[in-house]
């Protein structure tokens, strides 16, 4: 964390102190208090890393992410905070290769009937690691638009809230849900590789099909 940012959540904690010592202890009011100021440091915490982000991209990019809606921006930001392993050198390709292990061990241990080892890569799927820069700096530019990337919360409930379904039932031994939910992860990757990617690898040196 840089120490701009460090500053700043030690005012946040200090007035939240301050703000907390006037109610009453115990109260509805305290609880409601200490619940939002937890709010508003998590909200620091998301602009800090967000714009620590910004701070990597090129001038071009950076005026396109800027320019996104606010709800495109929260969204980012709630990302950037709940994904703690957060890498200042792998590329979102590397990222997905790390995924893809993680997948091919889910798939390999449902059939095979090994809850625990499906549940705990499920789990390292849904809480996977954030690439250099955040997602943004990997798109094609022009999907870097609040249009084009309003499809992101989707994918991630696919994604995401579905392997962790996916890990609830691998541990409580129901492999037939678990296999249903590693279908819904499996629409995530599909649906966000159609959006964003197109087919890997396709070589300019070939004649146009
Ligand atoms: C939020 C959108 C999104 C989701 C969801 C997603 N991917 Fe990706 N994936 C991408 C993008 C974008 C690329 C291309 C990155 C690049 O080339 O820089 C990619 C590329 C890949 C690659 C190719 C890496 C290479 O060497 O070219 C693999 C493998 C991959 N994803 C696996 C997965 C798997 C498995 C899932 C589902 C568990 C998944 N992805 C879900 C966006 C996504």
């Amino acid at each position: 964390m840089n120490r701009r940012a460090i500053v700043l959540i030690s005012i946040i904690a200090a007035a939240t102190a301050a703000a907390l010592a006037g109610l009453p202890p115990g109260s509805t009011a305290q609880a409601q208090a200490q619940a939002q100021a937890v709010d508003m440091a998590g909200m620091r915490r998301g602009m800090e890393l967000l714009q620590g982000q910004m701070a990597l991209m090129t001038p071009e990019l950076a005026e396109r992410a800027n320019a996104l809606s606010p709800e495109i921006k929260q969204f980012l930001m709630q990302v950037a905070l709940k994904h703690s392993r957060q890498s200042d050198r792998l590329t979102l390709r590397q990222v997905m290769h790390e995924i893809l292990a993680d997948y091919q061990a889910v798939g390999a241990a449902i059939a095979v009937d090994n809850g625990e080892l499906a549940a705990e890569a499920a789990r390292r799927i849904a809480d996977h690691r954030l690439p250099r820069g955040g997602m943004l700096p990997y798109l094609p530019i022009d999907k870097v638009s609040t249009q084009a990337l309003s499809v992101l919360p989707a994918m991630e409930e696919a994604v995401e809230g579905g392997a962790r379904q996916l890990a609830a039932a691998a541990e409580r031994g129901d492999m037939a849900a678990a296999a249903q939910h590693f279908g819904t992860v499996t629409a995530g990757c599909v649906a966000c590789h159609a959006h964003f990617r197109g087919q890997p690898g396709v070589s300019p040196r070939l004649r146009a099909r």
